[in-house]
């Protein structure tokens, strides 16, 4: 598996493997933004806001491929805010249906903290569903629980769903993990 830090004109790329996967988790019951039924045109319409973030440097796509095809991604937004130089937050962990319990998003969240560590982004912020894989990954990796909030929002059948919210510092003097 190789794990990079892609630009806007590689992601447009590889599109159709964005769209398969973000797609794939909202019809898995994924809590990831979105509700069904939702479409591939809902799916490319956010997939080019993100292209946009990246083209002006506010977000880093990360992709995992094996054999040259995606199998993964996150992205790293790099809070632009005057008083936040030391922080940045995690969207958007996605990994293909046919690919997971593999080790791929462990992969993507080891190396987007490398890439924070060079940046030296000491604080990374995350939020995700209260009960779901996401939680379980991020707490194997060492994230920290801030707390929960009720009914943050609704999964894709629309019930109601907790979020956890997580933090993580990071040494700035360690070396890359
Ligand atoms: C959550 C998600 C990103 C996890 O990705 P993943 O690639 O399956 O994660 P990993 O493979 O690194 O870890 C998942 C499990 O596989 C296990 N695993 C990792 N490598 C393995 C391997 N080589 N062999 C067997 N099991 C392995 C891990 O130990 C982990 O087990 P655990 O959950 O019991 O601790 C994925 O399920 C997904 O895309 N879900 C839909 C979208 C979503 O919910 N995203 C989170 C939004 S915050």
């Amino acid at each position: 598996m190789e794990i990079s830090i892609v630009d806007s004109a590689y992601a447009a790329h590889h599109l159709d493997r964005l769209a398969t996967m973000l797609i794939q988790s909202v019809e898995d019951g994924a809590v990831v933004g979105f509700v069904l039924p939702f479409s591939r045109e809902q799916s490319d319409a956010y997939w080019l806001g993100v292209f946009s973030a990246i083209a002006e440097q506010e977000r880093l796509l990360f992709c995992a491929t094996i054999d040259g095809q995606v199998v993964g991604t996150v992205q790293l937004y790099l809070s632009p805010e005057p008083n936040a130089p030391h922080r940045a937050e995690i969207f958007k962990l996605l990994v293909h249906r046919d690919f997971q319990g593999r080790g791929v998003g462990t992969a993507l969240m080891l190396a987007i903290e490398t890439e924070a560590v060079r940046l030296a982004r000491s604080l990374l912020i995350l939020d995700t569903v209260l009960g779901g894989a996401g939680e379980r990954l991020y707490r194997r990796l060492g994230w920290q629980e801030i707390g929960v909030v009720p009914h943050h929002f609704v999964d894709p059948h629309g019930t109601p769903k907790a979020s956890v919210y997580f933090m993580k510092t990071l040494d700035l003097s360690r070396d890359a993990v």
